[in-house]
Parts: structure tokens; sequence; C-alpha cells
């Protein structure tokens, strides 16, 4: 491990770089990451050591779109803390993201102070003048989790709220005939494709121009983010990290059959170590295409791959804007219930 050069808190706490090909090393820092986890909401499925190491190995590869940092706070021989820095590599290279935590046995002592330091530190000296970093807020907490109070007492703001919902499967075979039924007379103009993992080479430049939208349309409020650059090869990196974090992926497009060109998607990911709960990604129509019930009817589709292809899956977690009154209505449509919500912290650095 090298050390990041400054000592915190006397001789008592340091602060850590460590290599993510170092597995002792990541095994401690994930136990912290593991130990909150099972604080915040007991009983879900949390992060996979597996993914987690996977996701800063890629990183190191030559031609990646992020670069890694992690962060670990010691003392003694224990590990309290730990966090990583994302910076990424095509776009938005004036910021970067943050995961932060600490050990549930640790808090209130400073290990999230010395750590955010050492943060703003790395950050600066990649050129970065920003930090951004999310603080679940599981139900009850919201507005007053210990991630929101801590990022204010050290000087970030709250820039966005996201709200959780959670999509149960497999989803009521009537609630499917019914939404599909509502939906159909808005779409004949297109076909919903669904693929596993790999998109087909005939959409994969749409896809690529839907995951630009994807970084300019959907609401922000204030968090500083900017246009991503996208092509195929972009695409492709991204489903070679996948399979190595070893996640399916269920993809379901809308393709315009005039034109043939695919104008929305939707994307499902799910653990194959860990099926029961899977993750919403992307969802984007583009504008012109909106108001055609693509993004529920996709949304469908995708559901129902899943479930065919993952019956241990139970759940779908989704985070929406507070704002995005389009996605959450397409959501509640599913059947989706509430489960809690995210701040997006963010901190301009002087
Ligand atoms: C948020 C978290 C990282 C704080 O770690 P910590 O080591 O306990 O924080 P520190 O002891 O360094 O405290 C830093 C500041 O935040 C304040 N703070 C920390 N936890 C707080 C809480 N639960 N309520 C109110 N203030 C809190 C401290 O008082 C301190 O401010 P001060 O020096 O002005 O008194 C920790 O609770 C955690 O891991 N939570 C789950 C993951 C998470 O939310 N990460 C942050 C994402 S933005």
């Amino acid at each position: 491990m090298a050390r990041t050069g400054e000592q915190e808190d006397g001789d008592r706490m340091r602060v850590d770089q460590l290599d993510p090909r170092d597995d002792a090393a990541f095994d401690e820092w994930f136990a912290v990451v593991e130990a909150a986890d099972a604080l915040a909401r007991p009983g879900e499925p949390g992060s996979l050591r597996q993914e987690e190491q996977q996701l800063s190995l890629d990183a190191l590869r030559p031609g990646s779109d992020s670069c890694h940092v992690l962060l670990a706070a010691h003392e003694g021989d224990r590990c309290l803390g730990a966090a990583r820095l994302e910076l990424p590599q095509r776009d938005n290279l004036h910021t970067c993201e943050v995961e932060l935590v600490v050990h549930p046995d640790a808090r209130r002592r400073g290990v999230a102070r010395a750590l955010c330091g050492q943060v703003e530190r790395v950050a600066r000296e990649h050129g970065r003048s920003a930090v951004a970093a999310y603080a679940d807020e599981p139900p009850g907490s919201e507005g007053c989790s210990a991630g929101r109070l801590a990022a204010l007492a050290l000087g970030w703001e709250v820039v966005q709220v996201e709200v959780r919902r959670d999509i149960d499967l497999p989803l009521d075979p009537a609630l499917v005939a019914s939404v599909s039924q509502q939906c159909a007379p808005y779409a004949g103009d297109y076909e919903i494709r669904t693929w596993i993992d790999r998109c087909p080479d005939d959409l994969v430049d749409d896809r690529a121009e839907l995951s630009r939208s994807m970084s300019t349309d959907v609401p922000l409020d204030r968090l500083d983010w900017r246009e991503e650059v996208w092509d195929a090869a972009r695409v492709r990196r991204g489903e070679e990290l996948v399979k190595a974090m070893d996640r399916t992926v269920v993809n379901a497009g809308a393709v315009h059959v005039p034109t043939g060109r695919m104008v929305a998607y939707t994307q499902l990911a799910v653990p194959r170590a860990r099926p029961e709960r899977a993750y919403q990604w992307d969802t984007i129509v583009l504008s012109a295409h909106r108001g055609r019930r693509l993004a529920t009817l996709a949304k469908l589709s995708a559901l129902r791959e899943l479930a065919a292809l993952s019956p241990g899956t139970r759940f779908v977690s989704t985070w929406n804007a507070k704002e995005n009154v389009a996605m959450i209505r397409v959501n509640d449509a599913l059947g989706a219930r509430l489960n809690g919500g995210i701040a997006t912290v963010q901190k301009v650095l002087g």
C-alpha cells in the first residue's frame, strides 16, 4: 500500500492508497463496505466483492473510460474507512464520483473527515474542480441520513434527491396484459427488440447515441455532470466490463420501423452470483419519440425477459430524480413501491 503522504489525527490514523490487484488489501477495504451495507439495509443483498474489485481492475486497462483511486483509512492494522474515486477519462474531466464509507464501529471519530481530506487532495491532483457522492437514505432516514449530515458538515452541498422504487417480480400477468393493451395503440410504428449482454451490431451506433442522450436528458438538478462522449467502441468496452463483473444485462430497445433506427432502450442488470435483486440502469427515449409509451413497452419486455432468464430475481431497484415525473409514472404503472432514496452531494473545490 502506498501512503498518501499525509498522516491524519497525529500518528493514530492514516490514509493509504491501495492497489486493487492486492487481494489482501482489497479484502480489508471491501469488509468496510460490506459492514456498512449490512447496517444500512439489513436483509438486502449488498455489494459483491468480485464486482467491486473487477470495477477497479478494469480501470487499470489502457484506454479505460475511467481511472480509479482506492483509499483506505487505518488505525494501527485495522481498516476503518474506505473510499473510491472514479475519475472519468473521456468527458466530465472537471469532476469525479466518490464512494465513501466508514465501518459502523468507527463512526463519529473523524474517519470520514480524514478520508474526505485525501479524496479532495487526489481529485485536485487529477485536475478536478468538483467531487460528487451519493448518500443512500433507507426508509425513515430521508433528509437526515448520516451520509447527508456528514457531507453537509464537511462543506459539501445536496444537489439532487432521488427516490428509490422497487418493482417486485414476476409481474402480475393481469397487470402486464392491461398495461400492454393500453400502450399498444400509441406505438404502431415501433418494434421492440430484446437482447442479452451484447448489443446487436446493427443497433450499436444507435445505442451509443442513446447513452449520450442519457447524459444530457435526465434531470440533474444542480449536479454538475456534462455531456458524455460515446461511440460503439465505448459501448463494447462497457459490455466487456459487465461480463468481467459477472452480471447479466437484459436490454430492450424500440426500433422506429420507417427509419430502422433504435430510438429508445432500457437495461436491467443482475449479478449472476446473487440474482435476488436486479438493478434498473438506463431508460431513455429520444425526444422526438416521447409520448408513445415506448419506455413502458421496453420496460415490460425487459422485465418479462428477466423473469424468464433469472427466476431467482425477486425485485428490481430503480432510482429516479424526484422531479422526473414521466419516469416515475412508468414505474408506478408497473407496480413500483417506495424504498427510501439517495441524496447526491457535491463539493466545488476552491
Ligand atoms: C457518512 C459517514 C461516512 C460518516 O463517517 P464518520 O467517520 O462517522 O464521520 P466523521 O466522524 O468524520 O464526521 C465528519 C463530520 O460529519 C458529522 N457527522 C457524521 N455523522 C453524522 C451523523 N450521523 N449526524 C450528524 N452529523 C454527522 C460529524 O459531526 C463531523 O462534523 P463536525 O466535525 O463538524 O462535528 C458514515 O456514517 C457512513 O459510512 N455512512 C454510510 C455511507 C455513506 O453515507 N457515505 C457517505 C456518502 S455521501
